[in-house]
């Protein structure tokens, strides 16, 4: 009996998938069929795929062509499938001519021309595309970042941008279209990412919502809990997408690292320390680009973790601050402490402080080590007083999270559903604004003196 292998995603399964595995079973006798895990597909840079395994696997059982289907689930499987299987030919299409020949040492190799027309790609773009319009200040660091990241996302597309600072040079080498206002860039636009100062973020997404546009915000949306919950009421009533923009909330590490939390894996969680810092050197302070406090620019992405994991309703909060120098209104470095009844929290940020940047989950049977800088994170440890049952987890980031989290973003819109509720709850992100306001309002702050 010819045992003949071939693999695949299968996304969308379609007529080219189809004559792919019918020529491939007619060069034998038995046709296994190989398909990728989520898993495998992000960690190889394929972050659109539509269906989950289970469905893509039903699909082509459906066909009725393959003999036996498998998962393909890591790099280097194949030779372990062909030598277990038995296999005596391994059929791909010509898309991947000579990336296989590798496998020649194992069985034979073929290329089948592969269908002109037809991608799993193809069908993904042609559902209705979004358009994102960009808003706010291209200055900003993650600003055009999310411009370049929306060109690897199926289904949406950059309509144009939006800038308050027409000045800055980011913006003047730009592809996309400017607009001249943002009120002309929402009649353009299905959806917004927002990322203007602070202070103007509740008023843009505001404006956004009550023109019937989703939106995606920069973290904080609103610099109070009371703005926030007005937002997602907008939203809701208009049965629209608004979600934070915390790019580490959609990082498979840091996704999983909350799931072995959750299975109490490290036991009960009593103490957090989340720490962000990065010395603004070698920039204009006088710019009023880094005129924020780090509560805005370093806060939410610090606190997610304390919410998510300790939950909201902390009993007390303490701030203890640093004021620059030349702008006694702009703290340097800011250390929150948060109360809890059988846990506590601490966190560090600074602009003109540094520390190291980690995160540590402690609980009561072990803790968490997620190295610096933690928010960009793709590998953590799981760490015992027993060194030898300790674990090591590498997931691979593209896009530092930016990537996973507009294809949240993308598809929430499409199926008029929050998915992002699963990376980011609505109760963290008020909880965020709600905690920079208590802050603003001067409660429990102790500054440092100089
Ligand atoms: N294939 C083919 N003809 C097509 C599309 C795919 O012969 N028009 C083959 C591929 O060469 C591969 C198999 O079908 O051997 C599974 O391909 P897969 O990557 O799942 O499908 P694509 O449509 O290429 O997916 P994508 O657009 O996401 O890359």
């Amino acid at each position: 009996m010819v045992k003949v292998i071939t693999y695949g995603t299968y996304d969308m399964l379609h007529y080219g998938h189809i004559r792919l595995m019918e020529r491939a079973k007619a060069l034998g006798d038995y046709l296994i069929v190989g398909i990728t895990s989520s898993d495998y597909d992000k960690y190889r840079g394929k972050i659109n795929v539509e269906q989950p395994l289970v469905e893509r696997i039903k699909a082509v059982k459906e066909t009725g062509i393959p003999d036996e289907i498998i998962v393909e689930e890591y790099e280097g499987q194949k030779i372990n499938d062909i030598i277990s299987y038995g296999v005596d030919i391994f059929a791909i299409g010509s898309d991947w001519k000579g990336k296989f020949d590798y496998l020649n040492e194992y069985c034979k190799v073929v290329y089948l021309d592969r269908t002109e027309g037809i991608s799993s790609s193809e069908i993904r773009t042609k559902e209705n595309k979004i358009r994102i319009g960009v808003a706010g200040d291209a200055a900003q660091e993650e600003f055009m970042k999310y411009v370049s990241e929306c060109g690897y996302v199926n289904g949406a597309e950059v309509t144009g941008i939006y800038s308050e600072e027409t000045a800055s040079p980011e913006i003047t080498n730009l592809d996309h279209k400017l607009f001249d206002s943002y009120d002309e860039l929402l009649e353009a636009c299905d959806a917004v990412y927002l990322a203007p100062r602070p202070e103007k973020r509740y008023e843009m997404a505001r404006k956004a919502l009550l023109a019937g546009k989703h939106a995606l915000c920069k973290s904080p949306i609103a610099l109070s809990g009371d703005q926030c919950r007005e937002l997602f009421k907008i939203a809701e009533d208009k049965h629209l997408i608004l979600m934070d923009a915390i790019k580490t909330a959609y990082s498979t590490a840091y996704n999983r690292l909350r799931l072995l939390v959750k299975s109490g894996k490290i036991g009960k969680v009593i103490s957090i320390s989340a720490n962000c810092t990065s010395l603004a050197e070698g920039k204009d302070i006088g710019d009023f680009r880094y005129q924020w406090n780090t509560i805005q620019s370093w806060g939410p992405i610090a606190m997610m973790p304390v919410f998510q994991m300790l939950g909201t309703d902390y009993t007390d909060v303490r701030y203890i601050c640093r004021k620059n120098e030349n702008r006694p209104n702009i703290d340097a470095f800011l250390e929150m402490d948060f109360l809890y009844p059988s846990a506590t929290a601490n966190i560090k940020l600074g602009n003109e402080v540094k520390s190291e940047s980690d995160l540590i989950v402690a609980g009561t049977k072990g803790y968490i080590y997620v190295p610096s800088p933690w928010w960009k994170t793709d590998y953590f440890e799981i760490r015992y007083e027993d060194t030898s049952k300790n674990s090591r987890f590498f997931y691979q980031l593209d896009g530092e999270g930016i990537r996973f989290e507009l294809v949240t973003f993308v598809r929430s819109v499409r199926e008029a559903a929050y998915l992002s509720d699963a990376h980011l709850e609505k109760k963290t992100t008020e909880c965020i604004s709600e905690t920079i306001h208590r802050y603003s309002e001067g409660k429990n702050v102790i500054v440092l003196e100089r």
